[in-house]
């Protein structure tokens, strides 16, 4: 019993340093990619980037350490800024799989340099901010989310499709379960906004969701053009 208990005291405690030291304080990544004709299509509309109109497929959002309750650890080290010099080989590649579509628009240094500073300085010690750009844009080349939904008839034309139906288009070209998550258009359909993967600490593994989000859709999602 003795032994047991301090057993479990040494191993709390070197949870704990692990924590403050290597500072990996977090269990997985969400990988989000979003819709743009879903983005634009609301009250709130968008500004293409300076570039032109994105590609019709779904985009970058970002890669965001989470904790496996659900919660997630954000603007993890000031003094870890956004540096644009250590991604200009990844540039041409961002404007292409990252775009920004917020208002006013823009080149997306801003939209990159958040994603960084909330969410990057949050697995620092897994990914470097080149590593980090790197291992998302990876990803995106590995899972390509629009062609899979098109193989299942799943189409970007305005038309409804159930949320089951989209579950399982992904699960079964991926073997795990998408987090969805939707936004409203002008007239108040539900339509796919967002579609959340799991990945390992490393970066580079897709994983089954310890949790998945809490996605706001409809049983009937209206998956719009761009
Ligand atoms: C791209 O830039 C990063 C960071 O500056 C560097 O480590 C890497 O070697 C470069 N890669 C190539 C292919 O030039």
């Amino acid at each position: 019993m003795k032994t047991s208990y301090s057993i479990l005291i040494q191993l709390s405690m070197i949870n704990l340093l692990a924590v403050l030291c290597l500072g990996q304080d977090f269990d997985f990544f969400y990988f989000v990619q979003q819709w743009p004709g879903s983005y634009c299509d609301t009250q709130q509309s968008c500004c293409y980037p300076k570039t032109g109109k994105p590609a019709t497929d779904f985009g970058i959002h970002g890669l965001w350490p989470n904790y496996n309750d659900g919660s997630y650890p954000s603007n993890c080290d000031p003094d870890s800024p956004f540096d644009q010099s250590e991604i200009s080989n990844l540039t041409s590649r961002m404007q292409k799989s990252w775009p920004s579509l917020a208002c006013p628009s823009s080149d997306g240094m801003k939209f990159w340099s958040h994603e960084w500073e909330k969410h990057g300085t949050c697995s620092e010690s897994v990914l470097d901010q080149h590593g980090y750009f790197k291992a998302t844009l990876d990803l995106k080349n590995k899972v390509n989310l629009l062609q899979i939904l098109k193989s299942s008839g799943i189409i970007p034309n305005g038309r409804f499709y159930s949320f089951n139906g989209i579950t399982k288009a992904i699960k079964g070209a991926t073997g795990y379960t998408p987090g969805i998550e939707c936004n409203v258009d002008e007239a108040g359909n539900s339509q796919l906004y967002q579609i959340y993967l799991c990945v390992d600490t490393s970066g580079s593994d897709i994983i089954e969701c310890p949790i998945l989000p809490r996605g706001k859709c409809s049983s009937s999602i209206e998956f719009p053009s761009f």
